[in-house]
């Protein structure tokens, strides 16, 4: 997801396109804004952090791109590909390596396993929203 910070910097096309050109498949994606019940029940594992409060009024506070990508390692290789949690940690070349300075506002959420990617999916999006596709190897792609 393209937390509420990237939408604002004009970083969704770039983010989309680091996914797509690594190989992955884009099942869904759309603009929402994230209504402070989903916020808390998304990040309920850290209900108890000190900065719970600020996280979910980070978030809500306008529009996010939620994406679902397909492919082997997809939850492994967009966490590497996304950098550290802090961005001061994250390496150059990563997502948060090169857009992000605090740990806040560090750019982008994803997933950090198939279980919480399943539920997560459960949560931001409806299954018709969901598209299974193969990739076409028809003639008029060159
Ligand atoms: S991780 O990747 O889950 O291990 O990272 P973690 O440090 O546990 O952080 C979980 C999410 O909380 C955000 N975060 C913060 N927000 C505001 N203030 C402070 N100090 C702070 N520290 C961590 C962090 O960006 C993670 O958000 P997501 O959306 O899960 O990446």
């Amino acid at each position: 997801m393209v937390k509420p910070d990237g939408v604002q910097r004009n970083l969704i096309g770039d983010i989309v396109a680091r996914f797509e050109q690594k190989g992955f498949k884009l099942v869904g994606a759309k603009l929402m804004t994230i209504s402070a019940d989903l916020a808390e029940t998304h990040y309920s594992e850290h209900k108890e952090r000190p900065f719970f409060g600020e996280l979910v009024e980070f978030i809500t506070s306008g529009p996010v791109f939620a994406m679902v990508w397909e492919g082997e390692n997809v939850v492994a290789s967009a966490r590497t590909m996304m950098g550290k949690t802090n961005p001061s940690e994250a390496l150059p070349g990563t997502i948060r390596g090169d857009y992000g300075i605090s740990v806040g506002k560090n750019i982008i959420h994803g997933s950090d396993s198939l279980e919480s990617a399943s539920r997560e999916i459960g949560l931001f999006f409806d299954e018709k929203e969901l598209n299974s596709y193969e990739k076409q190897t028809e003639a008029w792609i060159y």
